[in-house]
């Protein structure tokens, strides 16, 4: 009988020279078989339902949800790519709740594809994901979407990967691609979570780094406390630690994921062990990412509450969100020669129309009347923020929610680029030009909704925010 269990020397695998998407070689051909394979390679984000098949629990509050397309198509993406899900929330005849998750499977496997959400107990979308996504559930989906993903090819392909607790999930489905596909890699994964046994993915990335020599995996846990037989790094991201598992760092592509805090330090210390701004890039893991900005919103917005209740709020956010209170900054206003607008603010209830549909019927007779608003900044067009009760003179060239985030207007935002979808408002009247990349489906368009951070003003508007 043979014994399999007893190890033999192997010689290294012979592999071909870096990485390469399968994709990359049947974009380009004009041959007939290899064009019918085009139909897997990545496209601009679509609008497309899918059903979920599966749902895996994963460690660290985690929850993995396979789906695939109703429509009987791959998925094509890059990895380290997202979707934006249209969640029924509130329920199936009210506006659903829009929120960007990462892949995390490989696009290798595109017949099927994975979202990994971890569990935000104080969050409105993540806590009514894990418990009524199922076998079954079909989602409205936009994607995929995303810059934050591995080159479709890469004659070195040596990468330090850096994730902080849910920011695994994109990180994930890079090594899972590079472990599907030949080619002379080399991975070092730098995983930092808060506790031992919170590690998502941790059985899969053990048996990937046991069987694949050209990814190693270290992990570290944060400032809490370890247990005795805990081996991997303790403490925070640190550049000695970079220097310990990436001697070389300065010679890899970086790609780094996590909460905000956590990138800001991977940012400098990775200048100090000399990696190039052009080799590195962050993801900031959205998730329940607008949630936070709503907390954040009410905290700025609570001035009359008393401080321990404000503190409650803020406890019940996501421990990263709470170091880093003022990384967004977005609703401190920026004008102030005009004196203060944190009183401006018109209360919740006077905002206009509760549905896209309402929106979108909105005439511009239906439009309150913004002419009371303090009137801050200069340049020829006004912008009037009904919820926020101010009214903005622009340039046309300004994008808009620059503008509005200076003025203190409550809009949350993730890529600033058009993208993600999260800065989406509603246009009550007045003409723009949007310069999108997937982040809004027409239906939303046609709605009256538009995305600030992409778009300009034509004209003067009114705005629901
Ligand atoms: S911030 Fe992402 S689409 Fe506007």
């Amino acid at each position: 009988m043979i014994d399999v269990l007893t190890e033999t020397p192997v010689q290294e695998p012979q592999r071909i020279r870096g990485l390469e998407m399968p994709w990359n070689r049947v974009m380009g051909s004009i041959e007939g078989p290899a064009s019918a394979a085009k139909a897997l390679g990545p496209w601009h984000p679509q609008e497309f339902m899918a059903e979920c098949v599966e749902t895996v629990p994963e460690a660290g509050g985690m929850m993995t949800f396979v789906f695939r397309r109703c429509d009987g198509a791959p998925l094509a993406f890059r990895a380290g790519q997202y979707v934006n899900i249209a969640f029924p929330v509130n329920g199936e005849d009210l506006e659903p709740v829009d929120r960007s998750y990462s892949l995390s499977s490989s696009p290798t496997e595109p017949w099927t594809f994975n979202v990994t959400v971890k569990r935000d107990p104080g969050g409105l979308v993540s806590p009514w994901v894990h418990e009524n996504v199922r076998p079954g559930t079909v989602l409205d989906m936009l994607g995929p979407v995303g810059a934050f993903h591995l080159p479709d090819a890469d004659r070195r392909a040596r990468y330090l990967f850096l994730a902080a607790g849910a920011g695994i999930t994109p990180i994930m489905s890079m090594l899972r691609t590079i472990h599907s596909l030949p080619g002379t890699a080399d991975v070092v994964v730098l995983y930092h979570g808060a506790e031992a046994g919170g590690f998502a993915f941790h059985r899969e990335l053990a048996y990937i780094a046991s069987v694949d020599s050209r990814i190693k995996v270290f992990y570290a846990l944060g400032d809490r406390g370890r247990p005795e037989d805990w081996e991997g790094f303790t403490g925070r991201l640190t550049a000695a630690m970079i220097d310990e598992v990436a001697p070389d760092a300065n010679g890899r592509q970086v790609y780094s994921c996590g909460p905000e805090g956590y990138l800001n330090t991977a940012t400098e210390l990775l200048k100090n062990v000399g990696v190039d701004d052009t080799s590195i890039y962050m993801e900031f893991f959205s998730g329940d990412r607008q949630t936070l900005l709503e907390y954040q919103a009410e905290l700025a917005l609570a001035a009359d509450i008393a401080e321990e209740i404000a503190d409650e709020i803020a406890e019940s956010a996501e421990d990263y969100f709470e170091s880093q209170p003022a990384a967004f900054g977005i609703y401190e206003p920026g004008y102030d020669e005009d004196g203060t607008l944190q009183a401006t603010g018109l209360p919740l209830e006077a905002a206009a129309p509760a549905s896209a549909e309402a929106a979108g019927s909105a005439t511009e007779a239906a439009t309150p009347d913004a002419s009371s608003f303090d009137t801050v900044g200069t340049g020829s067009l006004t912008l009037s923020f009904m919820r926020t009760g101010i009214n903005v003179r622009i340039d046309p060239e300004e994008h808009i929610l620059e503008v509005a985030q200076r003025a203190g207007v409550r809009i949350g935002a993730n890529c600033k680029e058009g993208m993600c979808g999260s800065c989406k408002v509603v246009k009550l009247s007045g003409e723009i030009d949007m310069n999108h990349q997937g982040g809004i489906r027409k239906r939303e368009i046609d709605a009256g909704k538009f995305l600030p951070c992409c778009s300009t003003a034509r004209t003067d508007m009114v705005i629901d925010a």
